[in-house]
C-alpha cells in the first residue's frame, strides 16, 4: 500500500519501508520497483549482489514465497540504459559497472603529475548521455538573472578562456578500507586508492557567464549586494535515471 515498501528477492519477502529515503541509488528507483522482485533490477545493478547488501537485508525479511510464486515473481525484464556507455581504457580499473566507476592503476597514476585523460578516474551516477556538440545547450536561469541559452560555440567565443591545473579526489576514496563487519552498508563505489587525478581544465569562468546573464557577481563577492534568496548555483546534467531524476 501507500504506506509500505515491500520487495521480494529469491523467494523471500522484505519490508524495506524504513529505507525509502536511505537508498544510495535514490528514492525514485526504489519506488519504481516497489512491490516487485529485485532480481531483474539487480541483474543490471550488480553491485547489490555483494554479500554485505544481501545479508544486511535478512533482518527485514517478513515472509517467504512458494516455489511457483518465486518463479513467477522475477519473470520480467528491466531495460539497460548503459548499453551505449563508452569503452574504457583497460588500465582504468572498474569498481562498479553500472553506473560505471573506475580508478587508474596506481603505478600509472603516479607516473606523471598530469593524469592522461583516458586514465582520469570516473565516478558516474548514471549512464553516459550521448551529446552532439552541435546541439549542446547550456541553459542558465534562476533568481536575479535573465534566462539565457548558450551553445558550445557561444561558451568558447563569448568569454575569455581560463585554464587551471587542479587535482580532484572523490570524497569516498579508499572506501574499500572501511568495509568491515561493523560497517556493512555504505555508498558505492568501492574505491581502493586511486580515485584521484590531475588535469589542466579550460573554459569560461562561471562568474563571467553569470555576469553576462545580469547578475552583479562583483558586488555580491565584495558584500556590497546581498540579494535575498540567492545562495547557490545548482548544476543539472544532461543525464537522468530511469525515472527522469537528474543529478
Ligand atoms: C531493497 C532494495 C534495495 C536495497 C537494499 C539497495 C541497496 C543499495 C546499496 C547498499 C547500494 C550501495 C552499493 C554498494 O555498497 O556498493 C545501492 C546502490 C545502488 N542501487 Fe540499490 N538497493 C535496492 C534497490 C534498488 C533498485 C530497485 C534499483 C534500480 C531500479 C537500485 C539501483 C541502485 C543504483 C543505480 C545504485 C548505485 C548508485 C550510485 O553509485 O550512484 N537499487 N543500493
Amino acid at each position: 500500500d501507500e504506506e509500505s515498501l515491500w520487495f521480494t528477492f529469491r523467494g523471500a519477502v522484505y519490508d524495506m519501508t524504513f529505507f525509502v529515503n536511505g537508498h544510495p541509488g535514490g528514492t525514485p528507483r526504489l519506488l519504481m520497483a516497489a512491490g516487485q522482485d529485485l532480481e531483474p533490477y539487480w541483474e543490471v545493478y550488480r553491485q547489490h549482489f555483494r554479500g554485505h547488501v544481501v545479508s544486511w537485508m535478512e533482518k527485514y525479511r517478513i515472509g517467504n514465497l512458494s516455489p511457483e510464486e518465486t518463479k513467477k515473481s522475477k519473470d520480467f525484464s528491466f531495460g539497460d540504459m548503459y548499453e551505449t556507455d563508452p569503452l574504457r581504457d583497460p588500465n582504468l580499473l572498474g569498481c562498479t559497472q553500472k553506473p560505471w566507476c573506475g580508478e587508474p592503476r596506481i603505478d600509472l597514476l603516479t607516473k606523471d603529475y598530469i593524469t592522461p585523460n583516458e586514465l582520469f578516474y570516473v565516478r558516474n551516477h548514471l549512464a553516459v548521455p550521448d551529446i552532439d556538440p552541435e546541439e549542446y545547450v547550456l541553459i542558465v536561469k534562476g533568481k536575479g538573472i535573465k534566462k539565457h541559452k548558450f551553445t558550445l560555440e557561444d561558451l568558447k567565443t563569448k568569454f575569455p578562456k581560463h585554464e587551471v591545473v587542479t587535482t580532484l579526489q572523490c570524497a569516498g576514496n579508499r572506501r574499500e578500507d572501511m568495509h568491515d563487519d561493523n560497517h556493512k552498508i555504505f555508498i558505492a563505489p568501492h574505491w581502493v586508492v586511486g580515485a584521484m587525478s590531475t588535469a589542466k581544465w579550460g573554459g569560461p569562468k562561471m562568474r563571467d557567464v553569470l555576469k553576462y546573464c545580469g547578475m552583479d557577481v562583483d558586488a555580491m563577492a565584495l558584500g556590497d549586494k546581498n540579494p535575498p534568496g540567492i545562495k547557490h548555483v545548482q548544476f543539472e546534467g544532461y543525464d537522468t535515471d530511469e525515472t527522469g531524476l537528474c543529478y
